[in-house]
């Protein structure tokens, strides 16, 4: 290993294979199946414009303050929070964090294991075995959503029990680059696709008027959740990174890798949700509503696979599901990790039967959703849309107030000599005293008021 762990909880085996994990936590679901159904109910490109405020306004810094805290004390949120004040309020920060990553990674699991299935769904359409294709397409059957749910909830059990870094850095070398080809070349075809000019309309031309207070939270929640912050899993994951690093070179790239890929899913599922438009599925409503709900890119997506048609179209839908669950999965293990380093650290329990236990105690949650699709929107508001920011608030006063940006600064500077004199130290601080949580507090509470 490269870097020398202090104790004996792990480390990444170098700086890309860091930025890479984090980076493979970021990239997932958030970017390809909630980016661009947040963005098609939420006006298109206003949403787009909102939510590049949003991520360089709060989602960068706080990133940077995540990792800062990890990395300084070398633990989970709960215990991090410990560790840096004998303040009693923010370990429950800590443990807010964890708990909001129990539900999400709840919800989390039964779409990405949508999106396994979808891998079968395009083998079993193309080989002309339609009823086995419209069994598992059919997201109403709960014993399938239960069961492709089980399988991804085992993977995830199995990769965390064996560690931090092998597995985790191994599948997103690999996984993130094959995904950027193929969306690229989806989006590609689909804009010389008849019909698609208006959908790239909708996405890249702003209708400012059409921003609300409600796009303006959707949009904030999105940056959270696509970025993974707000819940101590970059506390975690900076936990296992070794003092020579540069946090704040390591945060940008992950950010960029992060917008970059989620930018790529509009340009390409925008366009789609036009096409599909045209030949009849429903998508809005006469008053222009969002009908389409958390299943929309696996209705629209497999329509334009059969649309390419032969070999392309099947060697393209398969690659695309099945990269699209690599990248899933190396989101889904960033949220059990968190929970489960939580049990490690203070609890003394094993890391291989601290994942197990965990990781059941998810997946009954997750059963329970297989049979009640209908809850996944409300537990996505619940604990993304207002439990990552309210998160990302406390750890912005907590360092701000409490552990002082003076000292996070010198956390920073361990990878980063010259921090201290550059802009960086001057900027970040009143990022995380001032302007952070006070967006974050007017974007909450316009929301509590209405
Ligand atoms: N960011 C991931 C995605 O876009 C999901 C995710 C992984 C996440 N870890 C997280 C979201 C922690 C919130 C908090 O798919």
């Amino acid at each position: 290993m490269a870097t020398t762990p202090t104790n004996n909880r792990g480390t990444w085996n170098s700086k890309f294979g860091f930025i890479l994990a984090a980076a493979g936590s970021a990239v997932g679901l958030g970017n390809i199946w909630r980016f661009p159904t947040e963005a098609a109910s939420n006006g298109g490109a206003a949403f787009l414009f909102i939510y590049i405020i949003c991520v360089v306004l709060i989602g960068l810094p706080v990133m940077i303050a995540e990792l800062s805290i990890g990395r300084s004390t070398q633990k989970n949120p709960v215990g991090a929070f410990k560790a840096l004040s004998s303040n009693k309020f923010f370990p429950l920060v800590g443990f807010w964090g964890v708990l909001c990553g129990v539900m999400i990674l709840s919800f989390y699991t039964v779409i990405a294991g949508w999106t396994f299935s979808h891998v079968f769904v395009e083998i079993f359409t193309f080989t002309g075995l339609e009823g086995a294709a419209n069994v598992l397409a059919d997201f109403d059957n709960g014993f399938v959503n239960a069961a492709f749910a089980l399988l991804f909830m085992g993977l995830t059990i199995a990769i965390i029990r064996g560690g931090v870094s092998e597995g985790i850095e191994r599948a997103t070398k690999l996984m993130m680059p094959l995904l950027i080809v193929i969306l690229v070349v989806m989006a590609v075809y689909v804009m010389f696709q008849p019909g698609a000019s208006e959908g790239l309309e909708v996405y890249l031309k702003p209708d400012f008027s059409l921003i609300t207070g409600e796009l303006v939270l959707a949009a904030m929640g999105q940056a959270f959740f696509s970025l993974s912050l707000g819940m101590g899993a970059l506390i975690t994951y900076g936990s296992y990174l070794s003092k020579k690093e540069n946090l704040v070179e390591a945060a940008s790239y992950v950010t960029l890798a992060d917008v970059g890929i989620a930018f790529l899913a509009g340009l390409l599922i925008m366009p789609t949700i036009f096409l599909a438009q045209a030949q009849g599925v429903e998508i809005y409503n006469e008053a222009g509503e969002f009908l389409a709900g958390p299943a929309l890119i696996f209705q629209i997506l497999p329509e334009l696979f059969v649309q390419m048609g032969g070999l392309v179209g099947l060697a393209l839908g398969v690659s695309f599901f099945f990269l699209l669950s690599l990248a899933a999965l190396t989101s889904t293990i960033s949220l059990l990790e968190v929970p489960t380093s939580y049990i490690i650290d203070e609890y003394g329990v094993r890391r291989k039967k601290a994942a197990l236990y965990v990781g059941l105690f998810v997946l009954i949650i997750s059963l329970i959703i297989s049979f009640n699709t209908a809850l996944i929107d409300s537990i996505d508001f619940i604990f993304s849309v207002i439990g990552l920011p309210l998160g990302g608030l406390l750890i912005c006063i907590f360092i701000g107030y409490f552990w002082k940006t003076r000292s996070a600064i010198d956390e920073i500077k361990q990878g980063f000599k010259d921090v201290r004199d550059s802009w960086f130290t001057t900027i970040w601080s009143i990022f995380i005293k001032f302007i952070c949580p006070i967006i974050i507090i007017i974007i909450l509470a316009q929301t509590l008021m209405g």
